[in-house]
């Protein structure tokens, strides 16, 4: 099996990227992602836009991915996509076009979990990546998603916690929103916190028990406190831009880092992948970097190109499946809510 060579035509669809990607066996051979821009003017994803925007780039994003892989669709082997979770609209796009796909060609579906794919995306073969070697703590932090799951295999994940409210792309996007920076303001924040003192404006931690994660209260605390200090100076923002950056920028990766430790005591596990659009901050890569000198653990980053959405990732669990004959039914249906357990 592991010599016989594989193509797997991915599609992922499940929030405002529309990509596909094709796979040799581990490798990728072309990863095109189409970002829909419309979202900006609204400051976040407007559903009906993202579906209408899918249904537009599925087609010629599918052939560009093709084209640079440089294979005809006769060879591929089968057609993996996201079934799920994310919004609907969306979903049904990449869901439908794989079902025609795999139809019109006669071969294999393979359906995949969103989440499960962020987190296999370190199993894709690259020259600047290692894989981490099973049970590893997975923590996935992007605008929409925010877990800390046990990974005992490709296929045996348990959730240890998630956010009982904001996604901590979310809570970057938000307080730059009320900074009155631009959409999505998660890596501007980064860029300012940079330059700033971290410790200039302390912020409150949520109280959240277990490994659960809370983002909703920082949110409002920052805009009371940023309410509260333009009242006494309209210029406060412009002012202490980057140590305002740099204080929330530091308090997000204390109530993360906390809770990945606390994870750590509790599973022994002192490996940890990162996953996501979040994975991208500057902060949180070093924070991770200093505990594997600190305490000793073992830390793995994919490439940025696999941590936001984007199709290797999705192809990668399709080979996986694809190995082991895990394949759907052409009466699949998305799936909104779909949890890794399930
Ligand atoms: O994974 P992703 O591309 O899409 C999903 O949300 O699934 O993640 C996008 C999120 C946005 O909230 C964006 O602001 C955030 O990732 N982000 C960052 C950085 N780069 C992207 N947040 C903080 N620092 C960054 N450097
Ligand atoms: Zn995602």
């Amino acid at each position: 099996m592991e010599n016989e060579t594989i193509y797997i035509l991915a599609i992922e669809s499940s929030c405002d990227d529309t990509s596909a990607a094709v796979l040799h066996n581990k490798s990728v051979l072309s990863n095109v992602v189409a970002t829909q821009k419309i979202h900006e003017e609204y400051g976040g994803v407007v559903p009906e836009l993202a579906s209408r925007a899918h249904q537009q780039n599925i087609v010629p994003v599918v052939h560009q991915a093709l084209r640079k892989a440089n294979i005809d669709k006769k060879l591929v082997s089968a057609i993996a996509f996201t079934r799920g979770p994310g919004l609907m609209g969306s979903l049904l796009v990449g869901t439908s076009f794989a079902k025609s796909f795999a139809m019109g060609l006669d071969i294999p579906l393979i359906e995949v979990n969103h989440m499960q794919a962020h987190i296999l995306a370190h199993f894709i073969e690259d020259d600047s990546m290692i894989p981490p070697t099973f049970p590893f703590l997975a923590l996935t932090i992007s605008g929409g998603h925010t877990q800390i799951v046990l990974v005992k295999d490709y296929f045996d994940m348990e959730i240890l916690g998630k956010t009982l409210d904001d996604a901590v792309g979310e809570a970057f996007d938000k307080s730059a929103k009320i900074l009155g920076l631009p959409y999505p303001g998660g890596p501007l924040v980064d860029k300012y916190a940079q330059l700033g003192n971290p410790l200039a404006f302390p912020f409150p931690k949520p109280k959240v028990n277990g490994l659960n994660f809370s983002f909703s209260g920082l949110k409002t605390s920052i805009l009371y406190f940023i309410q509260r200090e333009t009242a006494k100076n309209p210029d406060f923002v412009s002012e202490n831009l980057n140590d305002i950056c740099a204080s929330i920028q530091f308090t997000i990766i204390e109530i993360l880092m906390d809770k990945v430790k606390k994870a750590v005591r509790q599973t022994g596990v002192t490996q940890i992948a990162i996953g996501g659009g979040v994975s991208a901050n500057s902060g949180i890569r070093k924070a991770l970097k200093n505990t594997e000198k600190e305490i000793g653990w073992k830390t793995y980053i994919p490439k940025f190109e696999f941590c936001t959405d984007n199709a290797a990732m999705i192809g990668i669990v399709g080979f996986l499946k694809f190995q082991e004959k895990i394949f759907t039914t052409k009466d699949v249906t998305a799936k909104a809510r779909y949890s890794i357990g399930s």
